[in-house]
Formats: structure tokens, sequence, C-alpha cells
């Protein structure tokens, strides 16, 4: 178990690109490999979520080729993906397990899911239930809440879904279940969750229609091999954008970044807390907007979120706890109890930290309260291995007091490989 520290900067300054997005990094495996035809993928994430994507689609059979700029997945068409010999091992990719349960379920085959200590801690119910409705048979642990998952998958049954809770990983289960339904199936969810599915069923050609905080999709319908080409990772670029925010006499050009509307929460959040953040030179790329983000360090504010502007910035949370540490006032974050069964319980562990730094959080079931304060004192904190913990915290240091030194950091390569290499590189200390 590694852990680093990371001592105060003077300023953050310069020009950068951050990794692909793992969300459409993760999609473009999956459409790619059940396609007609050679998919290329370009900006690419290769962190480890991603590779355990990577590595169940070629354990199914499917042919992917990287030459380190571009990679190539030969597709199977809807029906070729074949029995697996072994387990597939996610890892610590709650997206890569929910969604390929998903499209297990409609394959004549069976197959077993699981991942590591983390993963195997987290909800299943959630995907097991209506890929169940559906006519799929998965077991698990904890009457099929918990992976490892076996699933005996085959021709579904479309049906129409309430999901309960906004999110992508649902939805988009249950839409790539649709492909392989009898029908018409549908899912609806309480407000807007990240539209990747969406927008790339689009591009591969599914049959699809959108409705208000919903999506129906046509069972059977072939899809065609695309080039895809993948912006980098809003949700990567946030810890920079609230270390330039928050560092004085920074400015930051982050260049290439996804600015899909279901997911610049972020930034409307940090906006309203006084962030100076302008998107330059917007456009589209593969049916995704996309901008150039330039950030100047500002006097921050406390603010109230809640609402829909929850499932719009739901990874960067950890990461406004730290511009919420240093904004006047504070800041009340409500409705977000979809954070505690991410990758760690994301209110406590920024709660105890933050803590562990000098600064005054209250939790609550769905949210917490953050007091602003001037000065963070340095020390010694823990990311319980998850990612966006490590890099939040690590941001932070760069306004401390002292040196902050964080546990555990080996979880980092999930999604952002070269991140210390990066943060060092703006800092100027
Ligand atoms: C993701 C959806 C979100 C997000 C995760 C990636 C996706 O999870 O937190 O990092 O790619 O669909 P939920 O669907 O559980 O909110």
């Amino acid at each position: 178990m590694n852990s680093i520290t990371i001592h105060p900067a003077h300023s953050i300054k310069g020009e950068i690109t951050v990794p692909g997005d793992k969300s459409i990094s993760h999609r473009s495996i999956m459409l790619g490999a059940i396609a007609n035809g050679i998919t290329t993928v370009r900006g690419f994430l290769r962190g480890e979520d991603n590779m355990s994507t990577m590595s169940a689609f070629r354990a199914m059979g499917v042919r992917i080729d990287d030459d380190g700029q571009v990679i190539s997945i030969h597709g199977s068409g809807l029906h070729g993906l074949k029995e697996p010999t072994d387990i597939l091992d996610c890892g610590n990719s709650g997206t890569t397990i929910r969604l390929i349960t998903g499209l297990l379920a409609g394959q004549s085959f069976f197959s077993v899911v699981t991942g590591d200590q983390y993963l195997r801690k987290r909800p299943m119910k959630r995907v097991v239930e209506p890929l169940s409705r559906m006519g799929a048979k998965i077991m698990g642990r904890n009457q099929g809440s918990l992976a490892p998952l076996a699933i005996s998958g085959g021709m579904l049954n479309a049906i129409g879904y309430d999901s309960p809770v906004s999110s992508a990983q649902i939805k988009s289960s249950i839409m790539l279940a649709g492909l392989f339904a009898d029908g018409e199936t549908s899912v609806r969810e309480p407000s807007l969750s990240r539209d990747h599915s969406e927008r790339m069923f689009s591009l591969f050609g599914a049959s699809l229609d959108r409705f208000e905080n919903g999506v129906t999709v046509r069972g059977g319908v072939e899809l065609n091999a695309q080039e895809v080409i993948v912006p980098g990772d809003i949700s990567s670029a946030a810890f920079f954008i609230v270390a330039a925010l928050i560092t004085p006499g920074s400015e930051l050009l982050i260049r290439n970044v996804g600015v899909n509307p279901t997911r610049t929460g972020v930034i409307d959040i940090l906006k309203d807390m006084g962030g100076d953040i302008k998107l330059l030179n917007q456009r589209e790329l593969s049916g995704e907007p996309v901008a150039d983000i330039m950030v100047r360090s500002s006097s921050l504010k406390g603010i109230s979120i809640s609402g829909s502007v929850i499932p719009r910035a739901i990874d960067e949370f950890p990461a406004i706890c730290i511009a919420a540490a240093r904004a006047e006032g504070v800041t009340t974050v409500r409705n977000a109890r979809e954070l505690r069964v991410k990758e760690t319980d994301r209110i406590t562990a920024m709660a105890d930290n933050l803590r562990t730094l000098g600064v005054e959080v209250t939790e609550c079931d769905d949210g917490m309260d953050i007091t602003g304060a001037e000065f963070m004192s340095g020390g010694q904190v823990d990311s319980r291995g998850d990612h966006r913990i490590a890099m939040s915290l690590s941001v932070a240091a760069l306004v401390a007091r002292d040196g902050i030194k964080v546990e555990d950091i080996d979880c980092v390569a999930t999604s952002f490989p070269n991140f210390f290499q990066l943060l060092e590189k703006v800092s100027v200390k």
C-alpha cells in the first residue's frame, strides 16, 4: 500500500490535457464488441477500470488490438460473444460489472462476474432485480444483492422500468439487455443521469427514442462499427479545476474536456460558488460536446447543493468538498445518498478526512455541511482505497498549512494513472 506526501504550492499554472473519459471508454468497448465490423477508439482511457472491461470482452472471444494510439475492436455482432471459460473479474469497476451483467443477461450462455473487495460490497440488486424481471436468471450472495453474480441469460422480455434512483449504470445495464429483448424496453429515472449510453447507442445505429428522463430501446437491431474519439474526462479535470480555483495566483487551461450537460454539474456548482471558469472552443466529437476549460483562482463562497444537479456531479463531490472547505461560509449537500455506495462511502470518508485537516463537517444521511476555513492544517489522511478520495485530498494539500500525507494511493490508477505527474507539472513551488 503506497502513500505520497504533497507540499503546498505557490500557484497552479500551465496547460494540460487529462486522460480519456472513463464512462465513454467503457461503452466504446462494449458496443464495439457487439457491433458488426471493426470499431476504432482514439483517446481511450488505459486505466485499470477500463482494462477490466477490455479483458472481459477478450475472455468472450472478442479480438481487441491496441497499437498504443488506437484501440481496434473486432466486433462479433449482436449474437457472436462466446461463453467465457473462467470468471470475469471486473476489478474495482462498478460500471464494468453492472453494464456487463445487463449484456450477459441477453446471452445464451453461463457466466460469472466478480470484482475486488470493494466492488463485492457494492449493491447489485439494483440491476439484478430489473434484469430478472426481463427473464434473466441471476444468482448472487445475499439473495442476489452482492457479487459474485452467476448469470444464465437468453432471450429476454422487454419491460418498462421506473428506476428508484438516478443511475447511469442501472439505466445502461437495462438498455444493453434491451438490445436482446423481444420488443421495446424503457427506463425512466427520477432525474437524468449521464447520457453517454443514449448518445453512443445512437452513434452505433441502435433503434432508440428518448423522452423526459427516460429512454426506449428496441431489441434485435444490429449495430454498426464506428470510429470513436473519446474526449478528456471532466471527472479527472475536476481535480485540476478545484486545484486552480483554491490556489492563489493560478491560471490553468485544460484542453479537450468532455462537457456533456449531464456531466457539467461540477462546473455549475463551482461557478455558483464564485469560481472563474470559462468554456472555450466548444465543439462536438463522436456525438459528445467538448471544450477547453480555462480556470483562474477565485474567492469561493458556501452554497446549498441539492436536487437534479446531484446526478450531474455525482463523481465530483470529493473534489467539491475541497472547494467547500476553502469557501467562505457553509456549503450544504443534500439528496446525495448515492455517495454512500460509491467505491467507498464518500460522505463519511470525506467528513473524517476533512476533520483530520481541521475542517468542521457535519454528516447527515444524504449529505453533509462543510464550514469553510481559511486555513487547513496538514496531517495524515487515508483514501480508503477510493481513487477520487485520494486525488481530492492531494489537491487539498496544495493549500494546507503543512504537507499532507495521503495513504493508499495505488487506487488512483483505476481512473487517472498519471495524476501525480500532472499535479507536479502544474504546481509552482
Ligand atoms: C457511471 C455512472 C455513475 C458514476 C460512475 C460511472 C457510468 O454511477 O458514479 O463513476 O459510467 O455509467 P451510478 O450509475 O451508480 O450513479
